[in-house]
């Protein structure tokens, strides 16, 4: 079991909430959620891929509105050093 899918840190752990993570959340145990590793091998590129992440969805959020399309199945994750879906996933984008 991945770490992040553990109840005993994360309620309800397999589903999406990304409001665990804001700013008023109840903190959770320090190092359940470590995805960029941690140690002497943590990952050297975690402050660029934030960064990158933050201006790459703040760029694209002021611009387009992301949907669904019809028919689009949900994604099945697949672990492989990072998860990803296992097909590729469509979005349609709609000027904002
Ligand atoms: C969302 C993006 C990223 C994630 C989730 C991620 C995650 C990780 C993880 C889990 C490790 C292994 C840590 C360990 O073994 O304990 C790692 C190692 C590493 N990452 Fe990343 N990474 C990301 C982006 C990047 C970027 C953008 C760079 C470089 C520009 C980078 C460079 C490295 C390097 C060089 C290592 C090896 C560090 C070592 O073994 O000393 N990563 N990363």
């Amino acid at each position: 079991m991945r770490m992040q899918h553990d109840a005993r840190w994360f309620a309800d752990p397999s589903a999406f909430k990304p409001e665990r993570f804001a700013r008023d959340a109840v903190p959770t145990q320090r190092g359940a959620w470590s995805p960029f590793g941690m140690g002497p091998r943590v990952c050297l590129g975690q402050h660029l891929a934030m960064t990158e992440m933050t201006v790459i969805a703040a760029m694209l959020l002021q611009r387009c509105t992301l949907a669904v399309p019809d028919g689009m199945a949900a994604p099945r994750p697949v672990l492989n050093v990072t998860l990803r879906p296992q097909a590729p996933l469509h979005l349609a984008l709609a000027p904002a």
